[in-house]
């Protein structure tokens, strides 16, 4: 069976390159000429762990190619797959300018019957909107087309592991078809019994906003515990923990930090709390997580202020600049922010990132701003040292080479990777979050 998969970001290509791995043909298309040109030179234009690897077997087996002619590709697929990008419009809604674009483009593109896969993450609605104009015009050549929505869960920087073991696969429609068509693509799934949830376009298209909602709202219920855990001198990582071993609670996503980042809680809580608001169904948990996360931020340079006295004129070495580890990715990183005010605030900043200088560069700039090669060249006279996401080459640095070269001792672990008591033994200053006053 040929598949078809528009859009080569991190959904889109991690899916197609899962696909082919399942055996299946699969051409990912893209209307960026230029990441097309690279892709089949093989350069991935994103760090993701194992993808590059895992597109380069598939090509060379001849299951998996690329090309940004969308319409040769779709007459060719019995499936095509949606996962062009539906980013923030500035308003705190999804952009679904390209989404319309693909729908309209595959209207006038299709010559047969056809089974569209949504992986975007659309506002509840969108799916039938997409059945709605391709079926229009579908109708019009005397062509059936059906949609399916397949949301997405796999996380950046666990990607492969994601899609090839996913806790559960989604899939909302309303046509029996194009169910089994796609049920039988994730066929290889049955075999690891993951579960799979059959339901209605709308549905799956909520299941996706209230997972991520639920999952941020974790995060920002443990960052309030742990602000609450300085005041009163109480440990949240013991809080967590505890919490955690209730069954009913789960001891995931109660790790405490700046605040959560990344390419889809910020914009899946805006969207969410959006559409309560439009439908006069407030979400107000989803709200009030929202304005939790936006403080966090700021109460994280707050932190790194008090320790400092001022920032004006003070240096400060920053270590991770990603939303997270092992993406180059800084969309909606804390980083961002956090980076932003110290400069307004007067502050040097020295910044290193394994992964994230390269896309950090465009979302902030600065006179003050420079960037390192490793995390003892950003220590290096800093005042102050603020880890700010939890790489691994972050986590077992050198810390008494580090203590010589840092002018101050003074460290702000704002992802609590190390242990406080050690660090105090070392002659340091350490203040993390939630662990005490
Ligand atoms: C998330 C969802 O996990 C995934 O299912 C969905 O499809 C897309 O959004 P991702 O954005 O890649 O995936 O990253 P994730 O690992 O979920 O982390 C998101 C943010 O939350 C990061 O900024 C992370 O640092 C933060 N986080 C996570 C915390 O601050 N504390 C935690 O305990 C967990």
């Amino acid at each position: 069976m040929h598949i078809t998969v528009i859009g080569t970001g991190y959904v889109g290509l991690v899916s197609g390159a899962g696909l082919a791995d399942f055996g299946l043909q699969v051409i990912c298309v893209d209307q960026d000429k230029d990441k097309i040109k690279r892709l089949k030179k093989g350069e991935i234009p994103f760090y993701e762990p194992g993808l590059e690897e895992l597109v380069a077997k598939n090509v060379k087996n001849g299951r998996l190619s690329f090309t940004t002619d969308m319409k040769t590709s779709v007459r060719q697929s019995l499936v095509i797959f949606i996962a062009v990008g539906t980013p923030d419009d500035g308003q705190g809604q999804p952009d679904l300018s390209q989404v319309e674009a693909v729908a309209r483009e595959l209207a006038e593109a299709i010559d047969d019957y056809k089974v569209i896969v949504i992986k975007s993450t659309v506002p509840v609605g969108t799916n039938r909107w997409i059945k709605e104009v391709i079926s229009a015009a579908g109708g019009k050549k005397g062509i059936k087309v059906d949609v399916v929505s397949n949301p997405e869960f796999l996380r950046e920087g666990a990607a492969i592991e994601d899609f090839m073991r996913p806790n559960r696969v989604v899939l909302g429609s309303d046509s029996a078809e194009a169910l089994a068509v796609v049920k039988d693509i994730y066929r290889p799934l049955y075999l690891i019994e993951t579960p799979f949830v059959i339901t209605g376009m709308e549905t799956a298209e909520l299941i996706k906003y209230a997972s991520n909602a639920f999952l941020a709202t974790k995060i920002s219920f443990i960052n309030e515990v742990a602000n609450l855990c300085e005041k009163v001198g109480a440990d949240v990582h013991h809080v967590a923990r505890a919490m955690g071993l209730d069954g009913r609670i789960g001891p995931k996503f109660l790790h405490p930090g700046p605040g959560y980042g990344g390419s889809c809680f910020p914009k899946d809580t805006l969207a969410l709390a959006h559409l309560g608001r439009k439908l006069g169904s407030p979400l107000s948990i989803v709200e009030a997580v929202i304005e939790v996360n936006r403080r966090q931020r700021a109460r994280m340079v707050n932190k790194i202020e008090t320790a400092l006295g001022s920032l004006k004129g003070k240096t400060v070495g920053v270590l991770g600049l990603t939303f997270k580890p092992n993406t180059s990715d800084v969309r909606e990183s804390p980083a961002i922010d956090i980076v932003r005010i110290l400069l307004e605030k007067g502050a040097k900043v020295k910044a290193y990132d394994p992964a994230g200088v390269d896309e950090f560069k465009k979302a902030v700039t600065g006179r003050n701003l420079s960037f390192c090669q490793d995390a003892y060249e950003a220590a290096k006279g800093a005042d102050a040292l603020v880890f700010l996401t939890e790489w691994n080459e972050l986590r077992n640095l050198d810390l008494k080479k580090l203590r010589k070269i840092i002018a101050q001792p003074l460290i702000l672990d704002l992802r609590n990777i190390y242990d406080s008591g050690k660090m105090r033994e070392l002659g340091y200053t350490y203040i993390g979050v939630g662990r005490g006053i």
